[in-house]
């Protein structure tokens, strides 16, 4: 939500400052802009729209200088104006501000700001308020004496903005990933973060700060993971790091473990398209070096449990956001099924907030792709008050949940840049089925019923590559069904949060009217919508559940409702007569089913949206990770 990149060296910054904002663009586009300092001229550069439009401004009026910040913006407070466009300005419109939180106490210090005779302010955004106090107390803090060796710009003024940011950011609740630079402070940038992330890159006579290390991958891979109430300040040469109290702490520069390539489109159309493409080898490297033949389990040492712990547990609590959730409701059916523990899932939102009775020996997941999802993080951080163990499902390395928890297990997916997730599904799949089997073989489950888990596991990567091609077929029914105003999405047992999904893709990049229910639902209230132009795609997969779903199907049947079935084995001969299509995916054990079914929706939401002329990678309102509540 929201997407900051800082740059200091001796490049020009405004190309590297525009090229990391498209690589956040996922995080927000509402609007963006620069501020790039140039001499001791701040030349701002912001506008409602796309990267795409300030880029053409920076174009028609460059901006010159070797150092600035720059933002993509997710409204929160206030509408999409250029003049609420980051970056904000103190009261002397030295110092610039970017920001992606929200400064939940901005009334208040706006208010306190006022009656102190700050009253110029040119936007409704909380992050303006954030950018008056600091120039607030540093006009109050002493200023460097013009005759000694501390000229404005020296080390006294550095040391001034750093105090002042500090002494500012004391006063604020609420969250922050900032980056501030001084006109009349050359080559340095203060950073600072608290809920939101923040990520230090280390170069050669040249370093950046980024929302996201994606922004900067193509200029360095030596990066600092700043942790909350981390206060950095910036210049070529150096860094230094505190926290917003004034003490220091450990901060090694870790690698960062793809490269620039991994995250361009290649040949593909949309990231989205290359996603769904990926999984492949997404899933192959979720399972990759965590299953063992000879005790036919699953080896997962980031949980960091022994045996007896494993073996001890009562109770799970699964908790995700959006996509994530849907993984988790399958997490429940297969970890019940698997190793017959009790699992409850909830919306990280609704679970943060519950008074849920406290139980023995309970874990709780966080399952999240971008682990910087504030509802699923709220979740986690409840769950560590309470005392619970805590366990991160993440794919950015060294997220913020993934860091706060006490262990968990990492996707290894690469980059996902499409705002709907697709591929982060699959391997959250993979890792709860992983969880499942590794509990299983530690209760019920016998060495041959694991290494009938293990060969299904190993054969998916294949069978993904098979649903693939079915992309063609389902191109044409998404022709078919262009101008369906909507459409309706059932399944039951480890296919009914594949319905939820496939009308969740739906709805975030057609913006048709879609919704997911178990298909036993069907009648007690949903069958009043069915009508002619109206399809029902039913997820009924060859398993335990598949007569059940056909007597379902039978019932849209007769009132003429139009069937898209997904299935597998022999359901297509039994479905001839029902469904006016038939999407055929490759057979597999029942908890597995999910990862296969899940393909053809994944597609049909692609094509349906390409067909509308929609902006699949960026869908409106939308923002691929939401950091605020
Ligand atoms: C947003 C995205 C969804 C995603 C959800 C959870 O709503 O648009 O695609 O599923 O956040 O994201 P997370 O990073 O926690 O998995």
């Amino acid at each position: 939500m929201c997407g900051i990149v800082g740059y200091v060296g001796r490049s020009q910054a405004a190309p590297i400052l525009l090229d990391g904002l498209r690589r956040l663009e996922y995080r927000g586009y509402d609007s963006a802009g620069v501020a790039i300092i140039n001499g001791d001229q701040v030349e701002t550069r912001k506008c409602a729209g796309r990267i795409a439009s300030l880029a053409k401004l920076i174009s028609q009026k460059p901006a010159t200088g070797s150092y600035g910040i720059s933002h993509t913006r997710w409204a929160t407070h206030g509408k999409v104006t250029d003049e609420n466009a980051h970056p904000h300005f103190d009261a002397t419109g030295k110092i610039a501000l970017v920001h992606n939180g929200v400064i939940e106490n901005y009334q208040t210090l706006k208010e306190q700001l006022i009656q102190d005779g700050d009253t110029n302010f040119q936007s409704d955004t909380d992050t303006e308020v954030l950018a008056h106090l600091i120039g607030n107390i540093y006009q109050k803090l002493n200023p460097p004496s013009p005759k000694g060796s501390d000229v404005a710009g020296g080390k006294d003024s550095k040391a001034r903005l750093v105090n002042a940011t500090r002494a500012a950011l004391k006063q604020v609740i609420g969250t922050y990933g900032i980056a501030v630079v001084h006109a009349d402070i050359p080559d340095f940038i203060v950073g600072a973060r608290r809920g939101s992330p923040l990520v230090l890159g280390v170069g050669k006579d040249e370093n950046f700060l980024a929302s996201d290390v994606s922004a900067i991958v193509a200029h360095t891979r030596d990066v600092v993971y700043l942790n909350d109430f981390d206060l950095v300040s910036l210049d070529r040469e150096n860094f230094e790091i505190s926290s917003i109290e004034g003490t220091s702490g450990e901060h090694p520069v870790s690698k960062v473990e793809f490269t620039a390539e991994d995250i361009k489109k290649g040949d593909y159309p949309h990231y989205m398209l290359k996603e769904i493409c990926e999984q492949p080898d997404t899933v192959r490297d979720a399972m990759r070096g965590r299953l063992t033949y000879e005790e036919c389990t699953a080896k997962l040492g980031g949980l960091d449990m022994n045996p007896a712990e494993l073996r001890d547990i009562a109770r799970i609590v699964l908790i995700g956001c959006g996509t994530a959730l849907h993984a988790a409701r399958v997490g429940e059916y297969l970890i019940e099924q698997l190793a017959n523990i009790p699992v409850d899932v909830d919306f990280a939102s609704e679970y943060r907030h519950r008074n849920t009775p406290p139980t023995e020996h309970t874990l709780v997941f966080a399952i999240s792709q971008s682990g910087e999802t504030a509802d699923t993080l709220g979740g986690l951080r409840e769950s560590k008050r309470k005392g619970y163990r805590t366990l991160g499902i993440c794919n950015n390395v060294a997220s913020t949940i993934a860091r706060e928890s006490d262990g968990g297990v990492y996707m290894h997916a690469g980059p996902e840049i499409g705002v709907a997730a697709t591929k982060s599904f699959t391997s959250q799949l993979i890792i709860l089925n992983l969880i499942g089997l590794l509990l299983g073989r530690m209760r019920q489950l016998s060495t041959a019923q694991g290494k009938r888990m293990i060969d299904a596991l190993e054969a998916l990567p294949n069978q993904i590559e098979a649903a693939l091609k079915l992309s063609d077929q389902i191109k044409s029914i998404a022709k078919k069904y262009v101008e369906a105003t909507g459409m309706l999405f059932f399944g039951r047992q480890f296919n009914y949060p594949i319905a939820l999904e496939g009308a969740l893709k739906l709805k975030e990049i057609t913006y048709l009217f879609a919704e997911g229910h178990p298909s036993a639902e069907l009648k007690h209230g949903i069958i009043a919508l069915v009508r002619p132009d109206l399809p029902s795609i039913f997820i009924a997969p060859d398993d335990a559940v598949f007569s059940k779903n056909v007597n379902n199907i039978e019932q849209v049947k007769a009132r003429k409702g139009p069937i898209i079935a997904v299935t597998s084995g022999n359901g297509a001969k039994q479905l001839k007569n029902l469904a006016a299509d038939i999407v055929e995916v490759p057979t597999t054990i029942d908890c597995l089913s999910p990862v296969l079914t899940v393909i053809p929706l994944q597609l049909l939401a692609y094509h349906l949206a390409v067909a509308l002329g929609r902006d699949v990678d960026k869908p409106r309102n939308l923002a691929k990770s939401v950091t605020v509540e």
